[in-house]
């Protein structure tokens, strides 16, 4: 009977299905190794930006706190102890943070305020794909701004983009796939002329040390979005947060639900935030890992690197195929992300800086492939 009644009468879904482009999901690393006759050990993730230092300190703590965590009780929602760890870290007050699941939850979270089907939203290409995403989902046009020949913001396009009709400007400062930084005086004349919210990511701002954070003391349309994901070596245990002004954040908070951070994670965040000298230590180590890298990689025939004020650097491959380098790489273990086909950086790959062992690794790897390809 039911069966009947389904093909009668198709189950409705959204009418966005089929009209916006869906998250490509990373490979797990088991599938890459199977695939490529690797064990699981040799395949080394260099497409995600994440930390290849664990946060210590804090897992120090948590084995220690672990048997008395009342992991039978919801957390307390209000975040009020991250939130004080963040207070800290910031300079900023109790009333202007947002605690997330991840920065990606703060970006959904901006989205459910802004958005009312119908609406556009600005985003300077190429860019983190989530904020296209997280926007159609809501309803959104996406008007894409290209980003100049040098990845900087074309401030003068991006404000002559927006029409009665935008609601966000999105902007990642430093910027992913790029690794280039904005001008605090560009975000705020985007800010100040538009008049709509400006959403600035800030997920790797530790790596290049400059920040838009203190606009929010006075433009309650600056939302700054933020992570443990990568400086604090969490990706993990999810916990991102928004920064605006108190009332912007009332209307976040409004729309935000409950309880999507685990008693477990909020412990381990407020203890990163405890050990910040540990995160400190870790991004100078990789910003000195980049500098090094970035010099080796320039080095190579064949590839051009781009300058980072991130923990990535994304290269541009000029003598040959960077689809056909990236699967090379790819069967020797180390997982690049491919985006040879991604508007504005076409044949480019983008690499994590890791430790100097398996940057090292890359490095001689990039070598061997580039001198042993059959057209040199
Ligand atoms: C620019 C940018 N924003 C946000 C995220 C996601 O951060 P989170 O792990 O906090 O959700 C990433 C992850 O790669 C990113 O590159």
């Amino acid at each position: 009977m039911a069966e009947s009644l389904l093909e009668d009468e198709p189950m409705k879904i959204r009418e966005l299905f089929g009209h916006f482009e869906e998250y490509g999901w990373e490979t797990p690393s088991w599938e890459i190794a199977a695939k490529v006759g690797l064990p699981v050990s040799m395949v080394v993730r260099l497409d995600t930006n994440t930390s290849p230092f664990r946060p210590e300190s804090a897992l120090r703590d948590l084995g220690l706190a672990l048997g008395g965590l009342e992991v039978n009780e919801y957390p307390d929602t209000s975040y009020l102890a991250l939130r004080e760890a963040l207070s800290g870290y910031t300079g900023k007050g109790l009333e202007r943070f947002v605690v997330t699941n991840g920065a990606d939850e703060g970006l959904d979270i901006a989205t459910k305020v802004f958005i009312d089907p119908g609406d556009e939203v600005v985003i300077p290409t190429p860019t983190y794909a989530m904020y296209g995403i997280t926007s159609s989902i809501m309803g959104a046009s996406v008007v894409s701004v290209p980003r100049r020949r040098d990845f900087g913001l074309d401030v003068e396009a991006i404000l002559a983009a927006v029409t009665g009709k935008t609601k966000v400007i999105f902007l990642c400062n430093p910027n992913n796939p790029t690794g280039d930084c904005a001008p605090t005086e560009e975000v705020e004349r985007l800010a100040t002329e538009s008049g709509v919210a400006v959403v600035i990511d800030e997920a790797y701002f530790e790596y290049c040390g400059k920040s838009t954070i203190d606009l929010s003391d006075r433009l309650e349309n600056i939302i700054v979005c933020r992570t443990l994901s990568k400086a604090f070596s969490m990706a993990g245990v999810r916990i991102g947060y928004l920064v605006a002004g108190a009332e912007t954040v009332s209307k976040l908070n409004a729309v935000r639900p409950p309880n999507s951070l685990s008693v477990v994670s909020l412990f381990l965040g407020k203890a990163a935030l405890a050990h910040r000298d540990e995160m400190e230590r870790n991004v100078r180590s990789t910003v000195e890992e980049r500098e090094k890298l970035l010099h080796r990689l320039r080095g190579i025939n064949g590839i051009e690197p781009y300058p980072s004020q991130t923990n990535f650097i994304l290269f541009r491959v000029v003598d040959g195929d960077a689809d056909a380098l990236h699967a090379r790489l790819m069967s020797k273990g180390l997982v690049l992300r491919n985006l040879s086909k991604r508007k504005g950086v076409e044949n480019c790959l983008r690499t994590t800086v890791s430790t100097p062992e398996i940057n090292e690794r890359l490095a001689g790897e990039l070598e061997s492939a580039l001198a042993r390809r059959p057209e040199r």
